[in-house]
């Protein structure tokens, strides 16, 4: 090996490292940025080694300008898009945006994979294996991405499922394996390798298509995880540890990720993605839920609740983050807190739209991390808690979970019905992500503070500091 390899792979691994070392410090939200700036550095390296080593490779110097130049572009608008996209995106379109990465990380590995087969068209049984489970795996992600991202941003949200669609994917996932088997089997089988993208193609389309509400966001992470898959893939067809490491750290984490999510909503990876959850449920909702009054409070009235309350329940929701409310809320809870009131906040782990989306957006508003309860943690203080402020919250805290036959049958809530009173912010009666009535807020013990989440709290806090001075 020359010295200019050994540099080259030396790279490559110090890039793998510093992923790992990242991954590890996003253990906790105190060293998560950290542990961002870790990984990007490390992809940077190895990003500019990959660069380097075209530069430097067989060809001729044309040949190795062109690659260079057309590696660089790539980067260059890869990179600016990715950046603008980073600092523009809203917190609550984040998912659409992961969505989108997924797409294109599934796509460009089996492009790799495509296009590798092309070079080098006798593979070895090895790196054919690669090679289908490559197309396979980026082929379904890149469609599934695709419609997940568009579902998510309101279009085609709710479920879509037609008679036979399940024998219709039985079937050409059949066909992807004969194919695969067929490619593996033998050399320059290069029309029969396309059949097999376009079929993985189609089976993406398929398998998103029947999943909606409140189980997007396990398809979400179950898609990243097979985005890292297919990019472990290309790593092996194309002998590069390097994204070999990455694609198996993302595969893993986003694998990890999926079981820990189905398990917060008491649903099985494999029943989300049969389909099936989050239909036909409306009408049951809404005949279980119509004709209970509805009891509306204004401010003051509220404030007076909280401040004399001695312990308090701050319930964020997706609400919350759409209006940005979280320096508000952390201001309420300070004049509460001014005033003896324990508070503390109930986490639910869907709660918003994406993985830690409230841990996320209290720590930005410097929110004691001691303060945040996770579900399990917290829920059995409800039964002891005076007032469980519910700040624009609405599926997690939906009773009809403990019931059969609706959209969020079986998924864990936050016990919020049990505290002694339910105060909740939001703009109307209008349904959640899941799209069906919430029990709670017809519960005899609940009180509606119709505004906008900002506006809402802001008002409390004033309202609050008159009382509380
Ligand atoms: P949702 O059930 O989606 O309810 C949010 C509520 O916020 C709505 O009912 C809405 O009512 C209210 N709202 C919207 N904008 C507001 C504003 N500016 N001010 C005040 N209220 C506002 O939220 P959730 O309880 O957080 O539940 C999350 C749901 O999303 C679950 O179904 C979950 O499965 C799903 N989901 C979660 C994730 C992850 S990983 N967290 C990802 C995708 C989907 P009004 O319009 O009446 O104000």
């Amino acid at each position: 090996m020359t010295h200019w390899e050994t540099g080259i792979r030396f790279a490559s691994l110090f890039g793998a490292v510093c992923f790992v070392i990242g991954l590890h410090l996003m253990n906790s939200p105190a060293s998560a940025r950290r542990g961002n700036q870790v990984s990007a550095f490390g992809m940077t390296v190895a990003v500019v080694a990959v660069l380097l080593n075209v530069g430097h490779g067989d060809g001729g110097a044309v040949m190795n300008a062109t690659r260079w130049i057309v590696l660089s572009a790539g980067v260059l608008v890869g990179g600016a898009y990715g950046l603008y996209a980073a600092r523009t995106v809203q917190m609550t379109s984040m998912p659409q945006l992961v969505s989108l990465f997924n797409a294109v990380g599934g796509g460009a590995a089996a492009l790799i994979a495509i296009a590798e087969y092309d070079i080098h068209t006798h593979p070895s049984g090895g790196t054919a294996t690669a090679t289908v489970l490559d197309v396979v795996i980026g082929g379904i992600t890149f469609t599934g991405s695709l419609l997940a991202a568009l579902k998510l941003q309101g279009h085609l949200s709710h479920p879509v499922s037609f008679p036979g669609s399940h024998a219709a994917s039985g079937l050409l996932f059949a066909a992807a394996l004969a194919g695969s088997g067929w490619v593996i089997a033998g050399a320059d089988r290069k029309v029969v390798l396309l059949g097999v993208v376009v079929i993985a193609m189609v089976l993406g389309v398929l398998t998103v298509l029947p999943i909606g509400g409140a189980d997007m966001p396990v398809v979400i992470s179950l898609l990243n995880a097979f985005t890292g898959t297919a990019v472990a893939m290309a790593g092996f067809v194309l002998s590069n540890a390097t994204l070999t490491i990455a694609g198996a750290l993302v595969g893993a984490s986003g694998s990890i990720l999926t079981k820990l999510m189905a398990d917060a909503m008491n649903r099985s990876v494999l029943s989300i993605i049969a389909g099936g959850f989050g239909t036909g449920a409306t009408g049951v909702m809404a005949a279980a839920s119509a004709g209970g009054p509805v009891k509306a409070i204004a401010v003051d009235d509220a404030a007076l609740q909280l401040a004399y309350a001695s312990k308090v329940i701050i319930v964020p929701g997706y609400g919350l983050a759409a209006a940005q409310a979280q320096h508000e809320c952390r201001q309420l809870a300070e004049v509460l807190e001014s005033h003896g009131v324990d508070v503390s906040y109930a986490i639910h782990p869907v709660a918003g739209r994406m993985p830690g989306h409230m841990n996320v957006l209290l720590a930005e508003a410097n929110v004691p991390y001691d303060q945040l309860k996770e579900m399990e943690e917290i829920n059995s203080e409800f039964e002891r808690t005076d007032v469980a402020l519910v700040v624009g919250a609405n599926d997690v805290t939906n009773p009809a979970a403990r019931r059969p036959g609706n959209a969020v049958s079986g998924m864990p809530i936050l016990d919020v019905d049990h505290a002694k009173s339910i105060i909740v912010i939001k703009r109307s009666m209008a349904s959640g992500y899941a799209g069906i009535d919430n029990e709670l807020y017809t519960d005899p013990k609940t009180s509606m503070f119709f505004a906008d989440a900002k506006q809402g709290l802001a008002a409390l806090v004033a309202a609050a500091k008159t009382l509380v001075a």
